[in-house]
């Protein structure tokens, strides 16, 4: 088992922040010079798109009768293939830009991670896994009674009581979201996973690593930012746990590797690929994001600086 004495610190130059879209900016990375792409891309839903600002995407907004329904739940036919397309175009980079053996680690809501897996693949990565970050706080059950609609049906009253008798109990198909959806891609190995390890240093998970004490797993059970960590992802709408993306990181990268996010958010990638000593590039088309990025890696470079003890800092490896 390895151990460390110290957390490594930060450098200066381990974050690099780039504003723009990714699918432009990130022409300008070196040819497999990526170790471990780690990223929350838009999710396609509802005007959420690359546009990411409700409303002002080119992802057709749901009409019709379930235009009454919260923000992420209309369901629309046309969300899944633009992501889809949107996905292809963004991994064909990554495809360049990624060490051979190198993984994709690529959160989606999972009603649309099929497409999300299929815009990947299509790209030339081949899908491994879908692994499930589980939060046991409890989401808004958010189906919807039929009732009212009923009420508008033009039948008599004793045709509209019936009907809403014979469907009590009935919702509508949302249940209650307890899990989001990763997708593990991984970019095509060259020769065996010794050779490809070899040469590129990739391809292979970190076994030792653990999140519960046992062997890490398919299912990943972290709660959600509570309002510490969401006070400095300061109203981004969804910051992911950094203590969730550090396992990842350690898991299926080296120290001192390269970590890419092409939709970086409010920097939560970049935390956390500090706290595990990794290196890490940024992209975001919102410059009011990268801020918030800035100003996190430096309370973490200050975190760092004020580490604990060598004998409780924490290692690559937990079991
Ligand atoms: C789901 S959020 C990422 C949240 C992040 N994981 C965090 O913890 O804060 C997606 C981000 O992608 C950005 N984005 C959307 N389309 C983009 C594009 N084409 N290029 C770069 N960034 C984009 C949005 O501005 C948004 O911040």
């Amino acid at each position: 088992m390895a151990s460390r004495a110290m957390p490594p610190e930060p450098a200066a130059d381990s974050l690099r922040l780039i504003l723009g879209d990714c699918r432009e900016r990130m022409r300008e990375l070196a040819d497999d010079s990526i170790h471990l792409i780690l990223t929350d891309p838009p999710y396609f839903l509802d005007g959420l798109d690359s546009a990411w600002r409700k409303g002002k995407g080119d992802t057709p907004r749901a009409t019709g009768t379930v235009g009454a329904l919260p923000v992420g739940m209309r369901f629309d036919p046309k969300q899944g293939p633009a992501l889809q397309a949107f996905m292809r175009d963004v991994a064909a980079e990554w495809m360049r830009v990624l060490a051979p053996g190198g993984f994709a680690l690529v959160f989606s809501q999972p009603r649309l991670s099929h497409r999300m897996a299929v815009g990947i693949e299509d790209a030339g990565f081949e899908i491994r896994d879908l692994l499930a970050w589980r939060f046991t706080r409890k989401a808004q059950f958010k189906a919807f009674s039929q009732d009212h609609f009923v009420r508008k049906m033009p039948l008599d009253e004793d045709g509209k009581a019936a009907l809403i008798r014979s469907l009590e109990g009935r919702k509508t198909p949302q249940l209650r979201p307890q899990f989001e959806a990763v997708v593990l891609a991984q970019k095509p190995r060259e020769g065996t996973f010794v050779a490809n390890w070899q040469t590129w240093r990739t391809g292979l998970i970190d076994a030792g690593c653990s999140l519960d004490g046992g062997a890490p797993s398919t299912v990943m059970t972290v709660e959600k930012p509570d309002s510490v960590e969401k006070g400095p992802a300061g109203g981004h709408l969804t910051p992911k746990p950094v203590d969730l993306l550090a396992h990842l990181i350690r898991l299926f990268s080296e120290e001192g590797q390269m970590v890419l996010d092409p939709f970086m958010g409010s920097g939560s990638t970049g935390v956390a690929a500090l706290r595990t000593g990794r290196r890490c590039i940024g992209i975001d088309k919102e410059e009011a994001y990268l801020e918030i990025s800035r100003r996190r890696a430096a309370e973490e470079a200050e975190r760092a600086a004020a580490a604990p003890p060598p004998d409780s800092a924490p290692t690559d490896r937990k079991a």
